[in-house]
């Protein structure tokens, strides 16, 4: 049987993404902060699921993952859902420096210690959920959109890094549109799809191991419009406001 860890799967994408690969026969090990909220998962799956509370910012999140996989008796696939986002229209300070801490100190300390386990035992998958806000730089959402950037350049770096020194390890950098999870509860945003469709489609993206995966067609052609605007007036357009 596969062996997925799944960090961030305490709720939304996360959550609906483990409820799928569990289904499918997978041994998933879960984690995040609140692991009470992983009780259901863990009494409907109680042979093939393993958890751990992990806080993705904090220096001893890297030996907990480790501890997790060892667990479970290795790791095929490391699956990054954790992350926070919020409009800052304010430029809240610590607002910025929170969303900084968790998508990219938070994302950097998990993907290490994943690559170094999977280059250490004959490779794997690393996938992440970034988002379609890091395609451009979104003005309501700053450390948001460049968290999400600096995800998506992450997973290049790494993917260019495994085939230098022959680690085989694959990489999927899936980019959701909107979706109607906690994260974006407070905020006012078009076309919000579900997150259990959103963790089908990203289950059918790792599985297939594409390399990048905007959820979903529709979102697909939003980003390539808003690609093909000219920065200068990028820069000038006022795109959502609550
Ligand atoms: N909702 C959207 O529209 C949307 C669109 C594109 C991309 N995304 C991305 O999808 C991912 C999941 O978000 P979601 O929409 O499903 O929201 P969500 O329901 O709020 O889920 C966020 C997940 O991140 C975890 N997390 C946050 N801070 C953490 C920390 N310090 N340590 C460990 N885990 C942490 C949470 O677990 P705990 O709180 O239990 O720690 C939770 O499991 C995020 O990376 C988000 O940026 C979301």
């Amino acid at each position: 049987m596969k062996r997925v860890v799944i960090v961030g799967a305490t709720s939304g994408i996360g959550y609906e993404s483990a409820k799928i690969f569990l289904q499918q026969g997978y041994v998933v090990g879960l984690a995040g902060r609140r692991t009470d909220n992983l009780k259901p998962l863990m009494e409907e799956f109680p042979q093939t699921t393993y958890s751990k509370q992990i806080d993705i910012t904090q220096p001893e999140a890297p030996k907990l993952l480790s501890e997790l996989i060892k667990e479970m008796g290795g790791m095929d696939i490391y699956l990054h859902v954790s992350g926070i986002g919020y409009q800052n229209i304010t430029l809240d300070q610590q607002i910025e420096i929170d969303t900084v801490k968790t998508n990219c100190l938070g994302l950097t300390q998990m993907a290490t210690t994943a690559y170094h386990h999977l280059s250490q035992n004959g490779g794997g998958q690393i996938a992440v959920v970034s988002s379609i806000a890091g395609t451009k730089g979104l003005g309501i959402a700053p450390s948001y959109s460049a968290t999400k950037r600096y995800q998506s350049t992450y997973l290049q770096c790494l993917t260019q890094l495994s085939r230098m020194r022959n680690d085989n390890i694959s990489f999927t950098d899936i980019r959701p549109g909107f979706v109607d999870t906690p994260l974006l509860r407070k905020a006012n945003y078009p076309m919000k799809m579900k997150a259990d469709y959103v963790a089908k489609k990203l289950y059918k993206a790792v599985v297939t191991k594409k390399r990048v995966a905007i959820i979903d067609w529709k979102f697909s052609l939003i980003v390539f419009f808003w690609r093909l605007i000219p920065t200068f007036l990028w820069e000038r357009l006022k795109i959502v406001k609550n």
